[in-house]
């Protein structure tokens, strides 16, 4: 096969070397082509761009596989702990028992945050939503800890914000449902395992005794397994640019925050479940909607459908819908909007319109239904979503960084007016 790829330009011939993965996917490198021939390459929404190599994730949208480090998602959902997935995702290798519990004992004792990061909610007006919440508390953990600050950390630097930001997220979530609700916050309790410790900051009451359902747990922790990581996204992506410009990396988990809370990003989650209960409340007509979702001159999209790379089942989507059915079934929920959800899904996959475009139901079809029947709020789900993402976040700004990336910064076409002479305004 060869090993370059051949453009001709203007009369002029330039050989491009390709860079080949380990899957063998095929990139051509075009990181001489402006020297070379002066032209760039324009591509919308990045669908064909290749930002970098990388070594965390395997997606192949088109045969419905993911892989983190060379480990299948449902070998992970179904065998490992979230911790040990963060682990794997961030250091490349899976821990073995001495690694996973120095890992786990570091991660316990670090979940306090500073007493005065409850001061911030005092200034935020009631109902405010908890992703901007989110964004400004983990930005604010630069504040509290300024040695962040640092644009070139050593190791042992680098390792602490690391840690401090995985063991500290639960409690910050925690916190912020807590607060939102008007009930008083609950302190981590460090005898307690990551999930079930977050579980009894958000679900115990100061008033009640508070048992921890180990339904609740494995189904948290097989949540945020699904959601690590997900390669070059658009949240991913913007942690990778942020830090490029040696940002620090609080201040670069808080920009992927903020990218994922938009609807056709994480923000999908909390849309699914509005979008389910608005047909519920309209008679339940999956097939009305789906002729809506069709209609070009209709905004209506079906939330929680599509997928930038999947063009095939997404993976996490099949493992999350039988979870959401185990966990209704032993919880003995019966939440009306599953049907809504498996009326929706089987009127679409049987249509040409979705058919045609590959359209099928992503992660977030099915994880609202989940954090519903726990008892989350809707507004939480991104946040929750959030927490799954971080190590995936993390994992994605250390190897730009260790990578030695350039700053990113993309080049344009102008399209825009050429050189104009300036009038007068009382003659425009
Ligand atoms: N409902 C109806 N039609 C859709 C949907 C949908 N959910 N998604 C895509 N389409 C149609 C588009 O209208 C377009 O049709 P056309 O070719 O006739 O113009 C075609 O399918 C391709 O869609 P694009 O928007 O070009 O696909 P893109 O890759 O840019 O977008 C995205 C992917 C943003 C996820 C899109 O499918 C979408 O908006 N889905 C709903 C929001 C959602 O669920 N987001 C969560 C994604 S998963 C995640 O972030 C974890």
């Amino acid at each position: 096969m060869s090993e370059t790829a051949k453009l001709s330009l203007q009369g002029k011939e330039v050989e491009l070397p390709l860079i080949i993965g380990s899957e063998n996917e095929v990139g051509i490198d075009i990181s001489n082509l402006r020297n070379d021939t002066g032209a760039v390459t324009v591509d919308v929404g990045y669908k064909n761009t290749g930002s970098t190599t990388s070594a965390i994730t395997y997606l192949d949208g088109e045969a419905g596989i993911l892989r983190h480090r060379g480990y299948s998602i449902e070998d992970l959902a179904e065998n490992a702990t979230f911790l040990e997935v963060a682990y794997l995702l961030i250091n490349g290798e899976l821990p073995n028992s001495k690694e996973y519990e120095e890992w786990d004992y570091q991660i316990r004792h670090h979940t306090l945050v500073n007493e005065d990061m409850e001061n911030i909610f005092k200034a935020w007006p009631t109902g405010s939503h908890p992703m901007g919440q989110l964004t400004a508390m983990i930005s604010s953990l630069s504040s509290f800890y300024p040695e962040s600050l640092n644009p070139n950390p050593s190791e042992e630097e680098q390792f602490r914000t690391i840690r401090r930001l995985i063991a500290k997220m639960p409690t910050i979530v925690a916190m912020l449902h807590k607060k939102n609700a008007g009930h008083p916050i609950i302190y981590p309790k460090n005898k307690l395992d990551y999930v079930s410790n977050f579980l009894n900051m958000t679900f115990k009451q100061v008033t009640e005794d508070y048992e921890i359902d180990p339904i609740f747990v494995e189904a948290m922790n097989k949540l945020l397994i699904l959601h690590a990581d997900h390669e070059q996204n658009c949240s991913a992506s913007t942690v990778r640019i942020v830090g490029s410009a040696h940002s620090n990396l609080y201040a670069c988990i808080a920009a992927g925050i903020a990218a994922l809370w938009g609807p056709l990003h994480g923000g999908a989650n909390q849309k699914v479940i509005e979008m389910l209960e608005a047909i519920k409340q309209d008679g339940g007509d999956a097939k009305k909607y789906i002729a809506k979702a069709k209609d070009k001159n209709d905004p209506f999209r079906l939330m929680g459908f599509g997928h930038r790379v999947y063009k095939n089942y997404d993976p996490r989507a099949l493992i999350i819908k039988k979870s959401c059915d185990d966990i209704l079934n032993k919880l003995g929920v019966k939440d009306p909007v599953l049907d809504i959800a498996k009326q929706l899904e089987e009127t679409a996959l049987a249509d040409e319109y979705f058919i045609e475009r590959k359209l099928f139901p992503n992660v977030d079809f099915y994880s609202g239904i989940i954090y519903r029947a726990m008892g989350f709020p809707v507004e939480m789900f991104t946040v929750l979503f959030a927490l799954g993402r971080l190590p995936g976040w993390i994992a994605q700004w250390k190897e730009m960084r260790d990578q030695g990336q350039p700053i990113g910064r993309p080049r344009q076409i102008y399209t825009g007016y050429t050189k104009r002479d300036w009038t007068a305004r009382a003659l425009r």
